[in-house]
């Protein structure tokens, strides 16, 4: 891959003399979904795929974009002096968010740069391209210009970015992911206070399974923003019974106990999600440190109904997906990742299942949603680095 992006680098901007090559890897959470605005627990990990980037510096303030994704789009330009988002830019709004949010914190991009990229995570999939591309440009900005910040650091600034920037009010989880993920572990962070653990992912004779609906969506044009504001609101009303910051302070008991103050029942069911969700994610970690598997994906499981029933942020095609996994031997696990309306689901599948399940699933998938899922089996890689 190095060889391949150095090689359209020079064909795109003239040569490849004192480019670099990078990669940011992608994410899938396995528990914990709509938490992390919530103040709760998420579980996810960085994966093997992700986004490769070549980048040289220039000796003028001009930036200078091109992705190997979207060919069609060719070389956008764009300067350090006009850092605005702006619809034309397209995807280059992500990369320039970040440089523009290294300058609100007092680190000035002193030069521009060429950037070419190649990414090998499906678009609008759910397994977070956008924050790849994010979380790339901030580790590339560092080791261009010393910049002392941590990968911690380049989590938060992506999310900076992509909350004042970009306007979508996405929480810490998929940058920090990316940007701390770890060969083979899963992250336990609890995102009120940032504290997180590495778990190691040791799933006997079994695999992390991807099935990508095909059904395309952005953060922007789905139904989150709404979701995070009931749960505000359902916050809001809690503090009436309970001296609490966020939903993630309750557990079940508690919530059971208060939640008639809440007004409308689709916010009562909404806050039960982040509630119920977050005491699961805490629970399903215990469970894979007790190498109890199956309880893992029974809770797995359960999350995908809660999401379903009381969030209602899946759709026909990720209740397809995971209802026809449920369906098959020899799968432990099955749920929708992401934000939902759309994207992937995320099943843990025994060596054996797998064919079974990618042929089973994919054939009622198509039948009944009248276009294919693509499914990949995942591992657990690294956060970004230089290649
Ligand atoms: C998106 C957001 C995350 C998180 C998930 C839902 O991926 O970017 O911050 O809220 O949805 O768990």
């Amino acid at each position: 891959m190095k060889e391949k992006i150095l090689d359209k680098f020079a064909e795109i901007f003239g040569d490849n003399e004192g480019a670099k090559a990078y990669f940011a890897p992608g994410r899938v959470n396995l528990i914990g979904e709509h938490t992390d605005y919530n103040g709760g627990h998420v579980f996810p990990c960085a994966l093997t795929i992700g986004t490769y980037g070549v980048a040289r510096k220039r000796t003028d303030n001009k930036l200078r974009f091109y992705s190997m994704n979207f060919e069609k789009l060719g070389v956008i330009e764009s300067s350090l002096d006009d850092l605005k988002p702006e619809k034309e830019a397209e995807w280059t709004n992500y990369p320039k968010g970040v440089i523009w949010a290294f300058g609100e914190k007092g680190m000035q991009v002193p030069c521009g740069m060429d950037l070419l990229l190649n990414g090998n995570i499906p678009n609008g999939s759910g397994l977070s391209s956008s924050a790849s591309v994010e979380v790339l440009t901030g580790f590339i900005l560092k080791d261009f210009f010393g910049f002392d910040v941590s990968n911690q650091d380049l989590a938060l600034i992506g999310q900076y970015a992509e909350n004042n920037f970009n306007q979508v009010n996405c929480g810490i989880m998929d940058q920090f992911a990316i940007a701390m993920g770890k060969k083979d572990q899963a992250i336990f962070l609890d995102t009120a206070t940032l504290e997180y653990e590495y778990a190691p992912i040791r799933l006997q004779n079994s695999k992390i399974v991807i099935a990508c609906s095909n059904k395309k969506r952005g953060l922007g044009d789905s139904k989150y923003n709404e979701r995070r504001s009931e749960c505000e609101t359902a916050l809001e009303e809690l503090k009436q019974a309970v001296t609490i910051e966020s939903l993630g302070e309750l557990d079940e008991e508690t919530f059971e106990k208060v939640k008639g103050v809440i007004e409308s029942e689709v916010r009562m069911r909404r806050a039960k999600h982040a509630v119920y969700e977050n005491r699961r994610t805490i629970r399903a970690v215990k469970a894979l440190s007790d190498n109890d598997v199956e309880q893992f994906g029974k809770l797995m499981n359960e999350s995908h109904v809660s999401l379903r029933d009381d969030y209602e942020v899946t759709g026909i095609e990720l209740d397809t997906l995971v209802e026809e996994a449920w369906k098959v031997d020899g799968v432990i696990g099955s749920r929708m990742t992401g934000a939902g309306f759309g994207g992937c689901t995320v099943s843990i599948v025994k060596d054996e299942a797998i064919d079974t399940f990618i042929e089973q699933v994919g054939k009622v998938y198509e039948k009944k949603i009248g276009y294919a899922a693509d499914f990949y089996v995942v591992e657990i890689g690294d956060g970004p680095c230089v290649l």
